[in-house]
């Protein structure tokens, strides 16, 4: 069932290939019920012509923003005050990086500051630019802005190469749209993401190479489908989702002792981070000097908070884990998932430049019943999947 009826999107194309495909776009839009009006930028109207996007959406494409006519009519305020969701699609590097300065010299990056709707920027671009530095530090602030980023997807690009940074599918655009805000009303969750620290002396410690992207992009898309989300993080440069409530960390037992002042009528438990499994017997007082002998150390086990959390008397009735493996993924997840009393694990493959410190993952999911396979895409894109499985399985608080 799709909840676009009546939404007012307004939709801002930039100069990309993937441009092509945004007539279909305004044509899934508005099958779902949305009002559709189009800004295009001059480099976007080199792909496509605007007469097109004219003809499906029904209304005339703006693109300027000094704009005579337009401004007589339906100026760039609005514009910005009609629409309900902005939606940029194709967002190429340049316009990300513009948006993510606020620019104000063309009618889309305008809008983009004069508006109070939600705004979604659906990238599309070569996948070596994708992974560049830059457009990384611009995509992290676009969403430490509030904005949301759809994508990208993985596959054949149209410059021939084969990577992340293809433009998401028209439905999946409109999927991320539709109203979800209800889906999770009334429940509250807990969610762990990133690595742990286990501190050897003052300034060292044993780590892993867990961003916390996984675990926060899940607690964004919890908290887009109405949930409450209390987010207990480790030690990660990561911006707080929106409507997302943050405690720090840094050790296994001090993130174990902030989930659990959390979990009492909580109705749902994440655990995504990775967590360490063991830490240093002793830390010392000092920093350790540095000599010629070996240095032996002796590690004991952390508690498992997973483990804690299934078996506490005010468990959720949902847990779910998260499994890293490097090998026998499936047969190593469901061991995991009846070991520690689970409903849900979410298993991926790691090693290799897979899975952590990247923005893109594969998950398989099991229940005791159940599998789902969720391919290689952004962890943004995984988290809104793994909201549905979940929500699938949350009794109904009515209302
Ligand atoms: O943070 P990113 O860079 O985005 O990377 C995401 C991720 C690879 C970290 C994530 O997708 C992931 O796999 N998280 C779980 C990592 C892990 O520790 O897996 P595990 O198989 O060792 O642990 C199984 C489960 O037990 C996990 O849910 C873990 O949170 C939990 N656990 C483990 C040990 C422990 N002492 N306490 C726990 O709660």
């Amino acid at each position: 069932m799709t909840t676009l009826a009546d939404k007012k999107v307004l939709l801002g194309i930039t100069g990309g290939i993937a441009a092509y495909k945004t007539p279909e776009l305004v044509r899934r839009l508005r099958d779902a019920g949305a009002q559709v009006r189009v800004v295009m930028t001059p480099a976007a109207q080199a792909f496509i012509a605007p007469l097109t996007l004219q003809a499906v959406s029904g209304h005339r494409v703006h693109s300027e923003l000094l704009d005579a006519e337009a401004e007589a009519g339906m100026g760039h305020i609005e514009l910005a005050r009609w629409a309900d969701e902005l939606v940029i699609a194709p967002a190429t590097a340049h316009a990300i990086a513009r948006l993510a300065h606020g620019f104000a010299d063309d009618l889309l990056a305008t809008l983009a500051l004069a508006t109070e709707a939600r705004i979604s920027v659906v990238p599309a671009m070569n996948r070596v630019m994708w992974a560049s530095r830059p457009v990384t530090e611009n995509c992290q602030r676009l969403e430490a802005l509030g904005m949301r980023l759809l994508g990208p997807a993985s596959g054949e690009q149209a410059c021939g190469e084969v990577g992340a940074g293809r433009m998401i599918e028209p439905d999946q655009i409109v999927a991320a749209l539709s109203d979800k805000t209800d889906l999770l009303a009334g429940h509250r969750f807990v969610v762990t993401a990133g690595p742990t620290h286990e501190a050897l002396d003052p300034v060292r410690f044993l780590g892993n190479r867990s961003s916390g992207r996984m675990g926060f992009c899940l607690a964004a898309a919890l908290a887009e489908a109405g949930a409450r989300v209390d987010l207990v993080a480790g030690p990660v440069n990561l911006a707080t989702p929106p409507g997302v409530s943050r405690c720090d960390v840094q050790s296994a037992r001090e993130m174990l002792a902030a989930v659990m002042a959390r979990i009492e009528g909580a109705d749902g438990f994440v655990g995504v981070a990775a967590v360490a499994d063991y830490r240093p017997e002793s830390v010392a007082d000092h920093k350790i000097k540095k000599s010629d002998e070996a240095l032996a150390m002796r590690l004991v086990p952390n508690p498992d908070i997973l483990a804690e959390v299934s078996k506490h008397p005010a468990r959720p009735s949902l847990v779910m884990g998260f499994a890293a493996e490097t090998r026998d993924l499936a047969e190593a997840a469901r061991q995991k998932l009846a070991r520690k009393q689970l409903d849900l694990i979410a298993a991926n493959l790691v090693g290799d430049g897979l899975a952590f410190d990247c923005k893109e993952n594969a998950l398989e999911v099991f229940s005791t019943e159940r599998h789902w396979s969720l391919p290689q895409q952004a962890k943004s894109m995984l988290a809104r999947a793994l909201v549905d499985i979940i929500a699938e399985r949350m009794p109904s608080k009515g209302g």
